[in-house]
C-alpha cells in the first residue's frame, strides 16, 4: 500500500502553474501577477456598527495608511448586523485615495461570515482592497474564500481583484503556513494574532501580544554569589520568524498584529520594532495613540536610509566591494541598503514631509 508523505500530498495539491492565475469564475477579474506597493506601516481598526466612529473616518483616512472596518472579534453577537452595514456606509460615503480599505470578516466557521462577504462585495467590492480572514488553518480556507470571491467579483462586475490577508492565530495555521501565503495569488500578506494563537497553542498568557514577565533567560550564577540577571525574551519571536519567511518567499507582506496594553506605548514600540527588524511592514493600530508608534517604528530611520543612498552610490552596479567609513559592503549589503531605500520611497508617497527628512 502507497501511504502518501507530506510532500507527496503537497505535489498533488498543487496547481499547474498555467492555471494559478485564471479567474476562478467566468467574469471575474484576472488576479494581480504582483501586488500593488503601498506603504502599509499600520492597520488602523475601527468598530463601525458605532455611529460616532463615522464621523472621525475622514481625519482618520489622512492619517493612516490602511483603515479596517472590524466585523469580527470585539464585535458584540448582537451588533455583528450593524457592523457589517456600518462598514457599507463608510466605504460608500468616504474616498479613500491612497488609502487601504479592509474589512476583517467573521470566521469562516461562524452564522455570519457568508454574509459578511457577500453583502460588502455586492455592496462596496469595487472599493474593498483586502478581506482579512481570522483563523485561517490551512490553504483549503483561502480556497473556499478565493472561489466565493470570484463568484461574487462576477456577478458584481468587480473590476479589481479583492486580495486575501490571513491572521495566523492557530497552532495549526502556524504548521501550515506556507502553503496558505502559497494558495492563491489573491494573498496579500498575514498578520499575527497573538491572542487566539495563545489560547490555541496553550500558552499560559493572559496579554494579547508583547512580552511576558516570566519569559527570559536567567544569567548563570557568578562566583562571587551576586545577583543574577534576569533577562526578557521576545515570546513571538519564532512564529513571527516563520511568518516572514513564508510570506516573504511568496511575496506577500507580514504585519505583527495588535499589541493590547494601549497605556504601555513604549511596550508596544519596543514589540513593533523586534516584527520591523526582522521583516514585518506594519502593525495594527486599535487605538489612535498606535497610529503615531507605527509610523514612527515601520518608517525607516532618516540616518540608516542616507548611509543606504550612500552605498548604493559607491556601487552603481550592485557588485564589487567599498569601503564606507570603515565598514564593508558588498553585493549583500547593496540589496539591504536598495530595500531600506525602496521602502523610503514608497513611504514618501504617502507622507510628503518623510520625503524631505530623507532626501528624495
Ligand atoms: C487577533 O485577532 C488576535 O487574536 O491576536
Ligand atoms: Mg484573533
Amino acid at each position: 500500500m502507497i501511504t502518501p508523505n507530506s510532500d507527496h500530498r503537497k505535489n498533488v495539491l498543487m496547481k499547474l502553474p498555467a492555471n494559478f492565475y485564471k479567474p476562478l469564475a467566468a467574469g471575474a477579474p484576472a488576479p494581480f501577477r504582483e501586488l500593488p506597493a503601498r506603504s502599509e506601516r499600520m492597520i488602523h481598526f475601527f468598530p463601525p456598527q458605532l455611529e460616532k466612529v463615522h464621523a472621525k473616518i475622514p481625519a482618520l483616512i489622512s492619517q493612516v495608511d490602511v483603515i479596517l472596518g472590524n466585523l469580527e472579534d470585539a464585535i458584540p453577537a448582537d451588533k455583528k448586523e450593524e457592523a457589517r452595514k456600518g462598514f457599507i456606509k463608510v466605504a460608500k460615503e468616504n474616498e479613500f485615495g491612497s488609502t487601504g480599505l479592509w474589512t476583517r470578516v467573521n470566521a469562516l466557521n461562524s452564522p455570519w461570515v457568508l454574509d459578511d462577504i457577500s453583502e460588502i462585495v455586492g455592496g462596496v467590492g469595487d472599493k474593498l482592497d483586502v478581506m482579512m480572514v481570522p483563523k485561517v488553518e490551512g490553504p483549503w480556507d483561502i480556497h473556499f474564500v478565493d472561489q466565493y470571491l470570484s463568484l461574487l467579483e462576477a456577478k458584481h462586475s468587480i473590476k479589481k481583484p479583492i486580495l486575501i490577508h490571513a491572521i495566523l492565530e492557530t497552532a495549526e495555521g502556524v504548521k501550515n503556513v506556507e502553503e496558505i501565503a502559497a494558495a492563491s495569488p489573491r494573498m496579500q500578506g498575514m498578520s499575527l494574532g497573538p491572542a487566539d494563537l495563545a489560547a490555541s497553542r496553550r500558552m499560559k498568557t493572559t496579554r494579547v501580544g508583547g512580552g511576558h514577565p516570566s519569559y527570559g533567560v536567567l544569567a548563570d550564577p557568578s562566583d562571587d554569589g551576586g545577583p543574577r540577571s534576569f533577562v526578557q525574551q521576545d515570546l513571538w519571536h519564532y512564529t513571527v520568524a516563520k511568518m516572514v519567511d513564508a510570506c516573504v518567499a511568496n511575496g506577500l507582506s507580514a504585519f505583527y498584529g495588535p499589541f493590547g496594553d494601549i497605556a504601555d506605548l513604549d511596550a508596544c514600540e519596543a514589540q513593533f520594532r523586534n516584527a520591523f527588524l526582522m521583516g514585518c511592514v506594519g502593525a495594527w493600530s486599535l487605538h489612535p495613540s498606535q497610529i503615531a508608534v507605527a509610523k514612527k517604528v515601520f518608517s525607516p530611520d532618516p540616518e540608516e536610509v542616507k548611509f543606504a543612498m550612500r552605498i548604493l552610490e559607491a556601487m552603481p552596479d550592485g557588485t564589487g566591494a567599498v569601503m564606507l567609513d570603515g565598514k564593508m559592503q558588498d553585493d549583500a549589503t547593496w540589496k539591504q541598503a536598495k530595500v531600506m531605500v525602496d521602502l523610503a520611497k514608497q513611504v514618501s508617497q504617502k507622507d510628503p514631509e518623510l520625503k524631505s527628512t530623507y532626501g528624495l
